[in-house]
């Protein structure tokens, strides 16, 4: 079996000579390609459960913005969605979701783009599910903002805000929005950011996972979040 997907993955990565700095990594029991710079999704134990976590909307449209590597964008295109937005501010990023789709025969469901937050996205484009697992730490202080990268960090939560802002026009009546998110991040900010927005947090799903690091046990719970701008009658029952 690996033999066979890294012949593919030869084929496809022959069709993109700039790139020579490739890896394959198996992920939820499948391969995947990582190009260099784009988010390593070995890093995160979330990208491995959002792809069976994700109420993905099967006939229906769905987006994942900052799509990285495409993982979940695969797998909502696997769950039968109709259309699949893959978006990322990174273009290594966008050419590494369109090689994973092509690589698990969705290349035509997946439609990648290069996009900051909406910029790509028409006015009128709207969507069943809108989905991100965000850069979402918040970094100190005393972190020198040239090693800031923007698929870690989002100072203050600001990129979360625009995204926030715009994310609401381009949901159908229905439509729902989910974020993924870790203990690792500021939960405090996230908190306060939605609550100026009159946004509601309620918890989809959660794990924890447990690492061995030079200062010991570390313990990171891994999030699916729904946010809802709450009218009467349709508060979820319970928040972060
Ligand atoms: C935590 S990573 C998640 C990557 C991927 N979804 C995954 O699960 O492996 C956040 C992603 O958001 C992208 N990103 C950051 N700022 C963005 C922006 N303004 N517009 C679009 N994508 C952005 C980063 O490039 C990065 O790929």
């Amino acid at each position: 079996m690996r033999s066979i997907v890294r012949a593919e993955v030869k084929e496809l990565i022959a069709s993109v000579d700039e790139y020579d700095d490739v890896e394959v990594i198996k992920l939820n029991g499948d391969f995947w390609i990582l190009l260099k710079g784009v988010y390593d999704p070995k890093e995160d134990p979330g990208v491995g459960l959002y792809p069976g976590w994700v109420p993905f909307p099967a006939g229906g449209d769905f987006l994942e913005m900052g799509c990285g590597t495409g993982i979940v964008s695969v797998a909502a295109a696997r769950a039968g969605c109709r259309r699949v937005t893959a978006l990322d501010l990174g273009p290594e990023a966008v050419r590494n979701a369109r090689l994973n789709a092509h690589l698990h025969g969705f290349l035509d469901v997946v439609h990648a783009r290069e996009s900051d937050l909406f910029s790509a996205v028409d006015d009128d484009e709207y969507f069943d599910v809108i989905f991100w697992n965000p850069p979402y730490l918040n970094p100190s202080d005393d972190l020198a903002t040239d090693n800031i990268h923007t698929a870690f960090y989002d100072p203050g939560y600001l990129i979360l805000s625009r995204f926030l802002d715009s994310a609401w026009g381009h949901l159908r009546p229905g439509g729902r929005l989910l974020l993924g998110f870790g203990s690792d991040g500021d939960v405090e900010l996230l908190r306060s950011v939605t609550k100026r927005a009159g946004i509601h947090i309620s918890t989809l799903a959660e794990s924890t996972r447990e690492y061995e690091t030079i200062q010991g046990q570390v313990s990171i719970d891994y999030w699916l979040l729904e946010l809802t701008l709450p009218r009467a009658g349709n508060l979820p029952p319970h928040g972060i």
